[in-house]
């Protein structure tokens, strides 16, 4: 028998009448249990990691049990709290799972440019605190069940290109960025799949048909994250509700950048199926 838990350790809304700390950002803690050994895979570290270390306190998880972290893309609310947590996790080559590019220059241009990637600094200081980066560019099991997607497939005509405009440099230029390090986690449960994205700059239902090739499964039991159509138009969000209805989504939890009007249309559309993700939210699968 196996046991699935989300811990939410970072969202943009803290729950009503709350403890946990909010933050703009994303960090989960998946807990997998399977005849009483546990893998800890932390997928995010928010802005401020001292945040998450807070929630972590408050929820009873010791940061040591983290088997390894896996960063979804290079955006800082999902890297900047990184080097605070690898400091506290204090292991020797500890795996820090990303795509090839995450360290690339990445920047938006408005009100005025802006380095909005992982800093700069990380990737030497990360090492130092006794980190290994593990690059990988296509769908990999990183435990029993559980594949971190690689670059995702945009076959989706409303989700050709991502919902922000943001640059990268080439040849002292600067040129537009598509997010191709946009990556997420899938779980094979008996159950069907749980997809946990971070900011769904591939687009959620190209994620979701990504991870319903990559493990064969046709049964999608939960989506959870951060889908980024807080800037999106009323289509583009029509469309995206109509096919996690269409792929016949069993639940959907989602937060940090998924935007009022997206939650109000997923409310609508999947009822009680729905959840809106806060800070200290824990989710259990059985
Ligand atoms: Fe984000
Ligand atoms: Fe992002």
């Amino acid at each position: 028998m196996e046991e699935v838990k989300v811990y939410v350790l970072a969202d943009d809304y803290s729950g009503y009448d709350s403890e946990f700390l909010a933050q703009h950002g994303a960090s989960y803690l998946i807990k997998m249990t399977r005849s009483g050994e546990s893998v800890n895979i932390l997928f995010d570290t928010g802005t401020y990691g001292n945040l998450i270390l807070e929630n972590m306190r408050l929820l009873d998880i010791d940061p040591k049990v983290i088997d390894m972290i896996v960063l979804s893309h290079c955006h800082y609310d999902h890297t900047k709290g990184l080097v605070e947590i690898v400091e506290k996790i204090n292991k020797e080559n500890f795996p820090i799972i990303a795509h090839p590019t995450v360290f690339r220059p990445h920047f938006c241009k408005e009100p005025v440019l802006t380095h909005v990637g992982m800093p700069f600094k990380y990737r030497k200081k990360v090492e130092e605190l006794g980190g290994e980066w593990v690059l990988l560019r296509n769908p990999t099991e990183i435990a029993e069940n559980i594949f971190v997607t690689g670059e995702v497939e945009r076959v989706t005509e409303f989700e050709k290109t991502p919902t922000l405009k943001l640059y990268t440099l080439e040849n002292g230029q600067l040129v537009e960025d598509d997010l191709k390090d946009d990556v997420s986690l899938v779980i094979n449960t008996e159950k069907g799949i749980i997809v946990i994205s971070g900011c769904s700059h591939a687009g959620i239902i190209n994620i979701t048909k990504h991870a319903i090739r990559i493990t064969g499964s046709n049964e999608v039991r939960t989506v959870i994250g951060g889908f980024h159509l807080i800037d999106a138009d009323e289509e583009r969000i029509r469309k995206t509700v109509d096919m996690l209805k269409q792929l016949e989504t069993r639940e959907i939890y989602t937060g940090h950048c998924t935007g009022l009007k997206a939650e109000c249309l997923l409310l609508k559309e999947f009822g009680d199926s729905f959840k809106k993700l806060h800070a200290g939210m824990v989710i259990t699968f059985r």
